[in-house]
């Protein structure tokens, strides 16, 4: 039922299929494989869904330090934010900040940022984008590539800070990063493609006043699914919009905003009043650029646009959820000098983005041609019909999981299909894949029989996660492991 990671005949760690039981719980299951013990963790506060850790007799990926150009240290504690001037909130930070301190390197530096958890709750940070080549260990993800980093404990994460472009990093435990750990990654380039004077960092992530918990969503005839609490509105760098995050420009620049949606179950309709933009990167990955007015932004995704500062005033940069569940957030492009009172929100036109208008400018050489494997991956809640409190790949959730196994130097071919009405975005760890034109890491999967095609080069071999982003999905099973050699 088990493997052991000392078994000859199969050296690869392996879920362990196990029956679920009350959180908090330790158990062990399974012994017969020689001796994996799987455990749930609760967290500290009693209300972290624990199935994203995994821990037990494990055989990580060895890590390996270097001689880093940059260093950080970056603590974990609770601490309070202030989202508008007479609203604060206790919540989880990094160096007591929401979002986390913008963590900015140039491209081909090795970065070494050492964790310290002042959290009475284990916790992971993943890098979400790094491509962490032969780095597998520096992955983040608990029970897989590291054990969790218990209160007070320190862990050092070193990698090459690569791909260049918009990234950022998070935790990878239970709902962590819905509690506020999550901050900025950015990887300069030493030629962009696209010429601007400034950039500047724009997130969004819902404002969730209650504790984070899988709230079982009724959908009528299409039974129910686990899902996420109420939302209390839309943060943006931080700020609700009775007090919004400014971005000040001089007429006639050309600013990069680099747009992140870190949120947990919310894919948000970007636009600015009055200003066209230009996106020129999809996950950080150089594209050419394509004007558009309005573009979607699924959980985990980045967008970059260039803007042309050429109307001055005050315009609102807003972020509307798509499922219109709790209010739109916004950020301000302010003009220097102008004298406007509230931003203007004029609507420029409807030219929305497609991923099918993404091109990369790199070739993709190596992910052309003809699939060596291809995997096919079905999206779907728990039960066939009716009732379900999991999230499913190919019928199975995490971590009662077959891993995916692959060989290093296939080109992979994955067709997801979506059999659920909600949208998934859907992430791999430690590769870009090819979704139509561009390089991704992350892509949403539209509902009702929406499907993806992604293809990736098996190059970087380890145990990688590959999951949807949408926090509630994830905790409820909506992960796949891919191994290889
Ligand atoms: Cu940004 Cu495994 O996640
Ligand atoms: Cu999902």
């Amino acid at each position: 039922m088990t493997n052991s990671p000392n078994s000859p005949s199969d050296s690869t760690r392996r879920v362990t299929r196990r029956t679920v039981v009350g959180a908090g719980l330790a158990l062990a299951t399974g012994l017969s494989g020689g001796g994996y013990v799987a455990r749930r963790y609760l967290g500290a506060d009693g209300s972290d869904n624990p199935r994203s850790i995994l821990d037990g007799e494990q055989s990580y990926p060895e890590p390996e330090y270097g001689n880093p150009d940059r260093k950080h240290h970056l603590t974990v504690t609770r601490g309070e934010i202030e989202v508008a001037p007479s609203e604060t909130i206790e919540t989880w930070l990094y160096d007591g900040q929401y979002p986390g301190p913008e963590l900015r390197v140039r491209e081909g530096e090795r970065v070494r940022i050492t964790v310290h958890n002042e959290l009475s709750a284990e916790t992971t940070i993943h890098w979400h984008g790094m491509r962490q080549f032969g780095s597998n260990a520096m992955d983040g993800v608990p029970g897989i590539t590291q054990p969790a980093i218990g209160p007070d404990e320190e862990f050092v994460y070193e990698f090459d800070a690569a791909p260049t472009g918009t990234h950022w990093y998070h935790s990878h435990v239970g709902f962590q990063l819905e509690r506020g750990l999550l901050g900025p990654l950015i990887v300069e380039e030493d030629e962009p493609h696209v010429e601007y004077d400034r950039d500047h960092m724009v997130i969004l992530d819902e404002y969730l006043t209650s504790e984070p918990a899988v709230r079982s969503v009724d959908r009528g005839m299409m039974g129910s699914f686990p899902g996420s609490p109420e939302y209390d509105g839309t943060l943006v760098n931080g700020k609700l919009p009775s007090d919004p995050h400014v971005v000040s420009v001089e007429a006639g620049e050309r600013i990069r905003l680099r747009f992140l949606n870190a949120g947990s179950a919310t894919t948000y309709r970007v636009s600015i009043g009055g200003h066209a933009m230009q996106i020129t990167h999809a996950d950080g990955q150089a594209v050419e650029p394509v004007t558009v007015d309005t573009f979607d932004i699924g959980m985990g995704e980045r967008f970059d646009a260039v803007i042309e500062a050429n109307r001055s005033g005050r315009w609102e940069i807003r972020a509307h959820p798509l499922d219109d569940r709790m209010p739109a957030g916004r950020a301000v492009l302010r003009y220097n000098g102008s004298t406007a009172d509230d931003p203007r929100y004029e609507s420029v036109g409807m030219r929305q983005l497609e991923y099918g208008d993404l091109t990369a400018v790199s070739p993709l050489d190596r992910i052309d041609g003809t699939p060596d494997r291809r995997i096919d991956l079905n999206l779907s809640t728990g039960g066939m019909m009716g009732d379900s409190d999991e999230w499913t790949i190919n019928g199975q959730a995490y971590p009662n999981v077959d891993p995916i196994r692959i060989k290093e130097g296939e080109h992979v071919r994955l067709h997801v299909v979506n059999h659920s009405p909600m949208r998934h975005p859907m992430h791999l760890h430690g590769h870009h894949f090819v979704v139509d034109g561009a390089l991704q890491d992350t892509v949403t999967v539209p509902g009702h029989m929406g499907q993806q095609t992604l293809d990736f080069v098996a190059d970087n071999p380890g145990d990688w996660f590959f999951h949807c982003h949408n926090s509630y999905h994830m905790e409820t099973g909506m992960i796949q492991l891919f191994e290889y050699k």
